[in-house]
């Protein structure tokens, strides 16, 4: 990381915020910010967080679901333990087999609320790149058709390329409604959206 990156985010009003508030990472605002306009979380909700290092995301999801919901957080990196005991988390990929059956065992097969602020390794090489985010938000999808619950709510982030239409068309069958939308908080020159699906239609095949 290069000074200027430093620089940047010394001076990032939502880094100082979440320094000041004790939120483990900037990102935990753009789930605030979503979450306020369209009522993803509630309480004793089961949460499903895939791609959750540092533990941003999952923090805000153990605020909103309080002590009777549960949140499951899963990452490649370690996610430093929550003081609260509903916290489970798995440190792993959660593309394979395996990982997914432990989510599976923890949550008893099936959830409310699956969110995910996954982002795949970049390499530079846009086409490249393009490919290993569309790979990363079909495993998203997928999961969520195994385990979301009738009515669930799904939040996914999303880098724009050439599969990203035929996506939110997908989509648009599986849930009642499909927004996609960039936070406040998220930074201007990043090209990542987030998608938001309410309602999900258990059960509804796409051809
Ligand atoms: C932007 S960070 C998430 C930040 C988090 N939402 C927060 O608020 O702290 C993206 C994370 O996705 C994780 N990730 C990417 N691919 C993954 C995979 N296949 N399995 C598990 N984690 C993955 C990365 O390790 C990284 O920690």
């Amino acid at each position: 990381m290069g000074e200027n990156w430093q620089h940047e985010r010394k001076n990032d009003p939502y880094y100082k915020k979440a320094k000041s508030e004790d939120y483990r990472s900037r990102a935990s605002y753009k789930l605030k910010q979503l979450d306020k306009k369209f009522k993803i979380i509630k309480e004793s909700n089961t949460v499903v967080d895939l791609g959750a290092a540092p533990g941003g995301w999952s923090q805000v999801a153990l605020e909103k679901v309080g002590e009777e919901g549960i949140v499951v957080g899963v990452d490649l990196n370690r996610i430093k333990p929550f003081k609260e005991e509903n916290f489970y988390g798995i440190r792993g990929d959660f593309t394979t087999e395996e990982v997914q059956q432990q989510i599976m065992d923890i949550i008893g097969g099936k959830t409310k609320v699956l969110i995910s602020d996954a982002s795949p390794q970049l390499c530079g090489i846009k086409n490249l790149d393009q490919l290993r985010s569309i790979d990363l938000i079909n495993v998203v999808i997928e999961i969520a058709d195994n385990i979301l619950e009738e009515k669930g709510n799904l939040v996914m982030k999303v880098f724009q390329g050439p599969e990203y239409k035929k996506m939110l068309v997908d989509l648009k069958k599986k849930f009642r409604q499909v927004k996609t939308t960039k936070p406040p908080s998220s930074r201007k020159k990043s090209s990542e959206m987030y998608v938001v699906g309410l309602g999900y239609k258990k059960n509804k095949k796409i051809d």
